[in-house]
């Protein structure tokens, strides 16, 4: 990255402090950092401590004479490769979405012609106020990228999305925007991923569910959003994060999940990675169960729709790629071959789920099955599965028009 410049607009914000730290990595990296501090920015951080960092000047006033005759706002404006606005306050994302141009950050803003990202940080009801939702809108529509913001405690004391995300998060999106629309090759294109178990009811406080993590299609879905994926991931009960950049929808039964996939579609490609109960009870009992009551329950199940192979045969909806996982214990390639077969989709990731590990562990070793022929993978952590799974389905779709 080294000969790569990068405008970085500073706003104000508690988290402008992790713009410092943001300014260190992306130095390290050879990358020449540029800073514009706001008004409010500096009152959190201090042009010095940021020009040290950056080793440059740091620009503040749109009026400025001496800047002015330096370098002016236009040709500042356009003086890196990408301009970042770190963090972006809900002042600086309502002046970019609307056009406005009363000071530097905003006027470099509407002048660039060079990509932009922004990292969010603001309080959780500012950014769940619709104004912020439409201003998402309007910019994700003008092709401006977005990193975060994360979830989880703030310094007001509230609790929610909002957060900045952390300095070596937004230094990789910096490096994927740098490396530019070859890193986001699935850009425009939308994912559905289901992951999880699923939590069948037996009454109001009791169900049947089974020890899926979720990791693994987590770890997908954020490996398609690096990729640049619209991704929607249906979610069974799970303790994990929502990774960057998706969008999540919780369920408890599979018959929601059904629904919940139904309505995303239209998608590019379906992973269906969710270990779906086979069975749910036949009627759910309205009232808590009682011991007293002469003895176990007669418990009836029936069979629960197979959402994979529901979704595979979605007629000039299915997504072009369907893919399903298969965990197995013995004759794996032949089951999963099989599977393959009986699902309708077009790829089986297939696991050996005796090697030890593997369960709810962090490495996986698949196969991957296709109708025509099987790659075997060394085995490897989830989150480098994910990622290498994520290019193939790039690979796999940029091969057919969109
Ligand atoms: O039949 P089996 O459960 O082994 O198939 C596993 C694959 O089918 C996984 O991809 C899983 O997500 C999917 N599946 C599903 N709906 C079900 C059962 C399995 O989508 N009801």
């Amino acid at each position: 990255m080294t000969g790569k410049r990068v405008l970085l607009i500073v706003g104000g914000g508690i988290a402008a402090y992790k713009a410092l730290e943001l300014t260190r990595l992306l130095r390290k990296a050879g990358v020449a950092v540029r800073p514009i501090l706001t008004k409010a920015g500096a009152e959190f951080v201090t042009a010095l401590s940021l020009s040290a960092l950056a080793e440059d000047k740091v620009y503040g006033e749109l009026f400025s004479l001496t800047d002015e005759a330096e370098m002016g706002h236009i040709e500042l404006s356009r003086s890196a490769d990408l301009v970042v606005v770190a963090p972006a306050t809900a002042d600086l994302i309502a002046k970019a979405a609307h056009g406005l141009a009363g000071d530097l950050a905003s006027t470099t803003l509407l002048a660039t012609d060079k990509p932009v990202l922004m990292a969010p940080a603001m309080n959780v009801r500012m950014w769940l106020h619709p104004a912020t939702r439409r201003n998402i809108e309007t910019l994700k529509t003008d092709g401006v990228l977005f990193v975060g913001p994360d979830e989880g405690a703030m310094a007001c004391g509230e609790f929610g999305p909002g957060r900045l995300v952390e300095p070596p998060v937004i230094f990789e999106a910096i490096m994927d925007a740098l490396r530019g629309p070859a890193a986001r090759p699935l850009a425009g294109r939308h994912a559905l991923v289901t992951a999880g178990p699923t939590f069948e009811p037996i009454d109001p406080v009791r169900g049947i569910t089974n020890r899926s993590s979720g990791r693994q299609g987590y770890a997908i879905a954020g490996a398609l959003a690096r990729l640049g994926a619209r991704v929607t991931l249906v979610s069974g009960p799970v303790a994990l994060p929502t990774p960057l950049g998706v969008d999540r929808i919780d369920v408890e039964t599979a018959r929601e999940m059904l629904a919940a996939c139904q309505a995303a579609l239209p998608a590019d490609v379906g992973v269906f990675v969710a270990a779906v109960a086979d069975w749910r009870i036949d009627e759910v009992f309205g009232a808590k169960l009682k011991k007293e009551k002469g003895g176990p329950p007669a418990l009836t199940f029936v069979e629960n729709p197979d959402i994979l192979a529901a979704l595979a045969a979605s007629g000039p909806q299915r997504p072009k790629l369907v893919i399903g996982f298969a965990a197995e214990t013995n004759d794996v390639e032949a089951h999963a071959r099989a599977k393959l077969a009986r699902k309708g989709c077009d790829w089986i990731i297939a696991n050996d789920v005796t090697e030890p590990g593997v369960m709810g562990g962090d490495e996986n070793a698949v196969l991957l099955i296709s109708r025509d022929k099987t790659e075997r993978w060394t085995r490897a952590a989830k989150d480098s599965v994910a990622r290498d799974l994520a290019q193939r389905i790039a690979q796999d779709l940029t091969a057919s028009p969109s």
